[in-house]
């Protein structure tokens, strides 16, 4: 009997401990495994399972010796009187890019218009842009790959390319941030790279006027911009941006870990920004704190030059969005900042715009070591009064440091848009002063300022660039 009842008496138990345990540990015991399960999911998800391979080259033993050429694109019937700031024509800059690629060529643009039907897109105009489309699709002849991160779901030109053996992600940036991709920049072989306002459009190759910086052999700053692509790249298809995001695009360097380099041989400090909110994990600085960090850094000047200004979230409930004209009523006011606006003077110039202006300039009235100038530019013809092409350009220049973006100063883009952005700080060397970019990028402002493309700001009289009436101005809530 012993024998039976001996095994029986651990079953009992055991069925006894199982009941209670159904009734309250399992559940309890259960429960924790489930959460254990979605954490390792989790975890999975945010470390990359596929694993890109990133040629061998880490932030420990990239190039940090680099070379920067600042590109322009100057319209044709445009000329300055000082020619000592000629710089490398944009799509040359590019042109040269693709002879280095070797590898992999990356670009995010947020149009996709190089070899246009625009009756406009005739002629020597539409040349440039046509070259460029060609190249791209010759890339895979040399076993280049090319990989394009596009906001537009429908494009031609898109599927050309892929024809033409590029991969292509779309993002659907309405779902994402009900907003658009207006990235505008290049990897190429993860080690050159290029930013700056143009986008891929026959225009930015010919009538618009554009600004941007090519820069060669730097593979640190390279891979920090690779991963800002990389981040587009798993959006594809996405309707929500994820809570975590792989390590593979959490940034390398930001506005307090700068990475430090030479340009030309010369020691500067650079970093990459991005925007909007959701698009910067973990380090990433936002577009909108590296301009901050840059006013407030700035000892004696800013000069801006961007085409619009509108410190508006310009969509209803239409919301004044004060990031930035705080930041310089701060810098007037409290600093004693010499701050300079250059802005474009063209259609679509929102009326609002002279109004903030105004308010700004009215900020330093009968006030010492305040200054504020604001001056608009024209392309349009002086004699019949056609327009011909846009100040383009997205960048700010201090005594210290020069950021290139992607963005008008508009409160909609920094809200809701996707773009980026990179920082240079040098400091300035006695000897060699105009050979850094930054005293480069001065140069073509008051190039820009002095020209007689620019009007300046008048009292009591709006400049003629906008087709819109004052009336059709939103009126917007007053901010809570
Ligand atoms: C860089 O370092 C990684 C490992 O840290 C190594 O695998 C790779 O070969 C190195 N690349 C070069 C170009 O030295
Ligand atoms: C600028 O260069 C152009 C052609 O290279 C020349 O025709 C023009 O006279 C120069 N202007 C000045 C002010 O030197
Ligand atoms: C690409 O780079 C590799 C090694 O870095 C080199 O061996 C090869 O010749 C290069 N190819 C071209 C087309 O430059
Ligand atoms: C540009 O478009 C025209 C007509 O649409 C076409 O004939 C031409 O091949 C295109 N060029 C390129 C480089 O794709
Ligand atoms: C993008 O997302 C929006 C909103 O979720 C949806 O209405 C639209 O159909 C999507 N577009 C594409 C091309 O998937
Ligand atoms: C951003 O992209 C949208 C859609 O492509 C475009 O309408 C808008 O003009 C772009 N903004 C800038 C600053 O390029
Ligand atoms: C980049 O570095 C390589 C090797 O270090 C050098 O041969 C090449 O000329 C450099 N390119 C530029 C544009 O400085
Ligand atoms: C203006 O600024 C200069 C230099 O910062 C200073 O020396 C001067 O006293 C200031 N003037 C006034 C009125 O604040
Ligand atoms: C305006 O003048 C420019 C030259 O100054 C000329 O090229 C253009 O065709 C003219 N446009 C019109 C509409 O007359
Ligand atoms: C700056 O460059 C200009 C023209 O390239 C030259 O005339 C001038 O001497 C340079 N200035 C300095 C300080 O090197
Ligand atoms: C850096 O050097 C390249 C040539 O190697 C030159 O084209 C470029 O203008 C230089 N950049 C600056 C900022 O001086």
């Amino acid at each position: 009997m012993d024998v039976i009842t001996a095994p029986s008496e651990p079953l009992l138990f055991l069925s006894r401990v199982s009941k209670t345990c159904l009734r309250q540990k399992c559940i309890v015991i259960f429960a924790l495994v489930c959460c254990f399960a979605v954490l390792v999911a989790l975890i999975f998800s945010a470390v990359d399972v596929w694993g890109e391979d990133e040629d061998g080259i880490t932030e420990e033993n990239c190039s940090k010796n680099c070379r920067i050429a600042l590109v322009e694109n100057i319209p044709e019937d445009v000329s300055f009187s000082d020619n000592g700031t000629a710089h490398v024509p944009l799509s040359v800059g590019l042109h040269t890019l693709l002879d280095l690629a070797n590898r992999s060529v990356e670009i995010v643009s947020s149009h996709w218009a190089l070899n246009s039907t625009d009756p406009e897109a005739s002629g020597s105009f539409a040349k440039q842009g046509r070259l460029l489309l060609q190249r791209l699709q010759g890339l895979e002849t040399r076993a280049v790959s090319l990989k394009v991160a596009s906001g537009l779901t429908e494009s031609a030109e898109l599927r050309g390319l892929e024809d033409h053996g590029a991969e292509v992600h779309y993002l659907n940036m309405t779902a994402l941030t009900k907003g658009h991709l207006n990235s505008s920049f290049w990897v190429v072989d993860r080690k050159h790279l290029y930013i700056g306002s143009a986008s891929m459009d026959w225009r930015s190759l010919s009538k618009m006027k554009e600004l941007g910086v090519v820069i060669f052999n730097c593979s640190c700053l390279a891979l920090d911009l690779h991963r800002i692509f990389s981040l587009y790249w798993q959006l594809q298809y996405k309707d929500f941006v994820p809570s975590i995001w792989s390590k593979r695009v959490t940034a390398l360097y930001n506005k307090d870990r700068a990475l430090p380099v030479l340009l030309n041989g010369t020691k500067a400090n650079v970093y990459v920004s991005s925007s909007p909110d959701v698009f910067c994990p973990k380090d990433r600085t936002r577009d909108i704190d590296a301009i901050f960090r840059m006013i407030q850094d700035a000892r004696r000047f800013v000069y801006i030059s961007i085409r619009d200004y509108l410190p508006l979230i310009n969509r209803v409930p239409h919301r004044y969005w004060s990031r930035i004209d705080g930041m310089i009523r701060e810098a007037l006011i409290l600093r004693g900042i010499k701050v300079r606006l250059l802005i474009s003077c063209w259609k679509q110039t929102h009326p609002l715009t002279f109004n903030f202006v105004w308010s700004l300039k009215s900020l330093c009235m009968e006030r010492d070591n305040c200054s504020l100038e604001v001056k608009f530019f024209s392309l349009r013809d002086q004699r019949n009064g056609t327009a011909r092409g846009i100040n383009h350009n997205k960048y700010m220049v201090t005594d210290s440091a020069v950021y290139i973006g992607n963005f008008d100063w508009v409160g909609n883009e920094f809200a809701y848009n996707a773009g980026a952005g990179l920082v240079i700080s040098q400091v300035q060397g006695q000897e060699e002063r105009n050979a850094t970019v930054v005293e480069q990028v001065k140069a073509v402002f008051e190039r820009d300022w002095y020209s007689h493309y620019t009007k300046t700001l008048q009292a009591d009289k709006v400049p003629e660039c906008s087709k819109h009436k004052a009336s059709q101005a939103p009126r917007p809530k007053t901010a809570s």
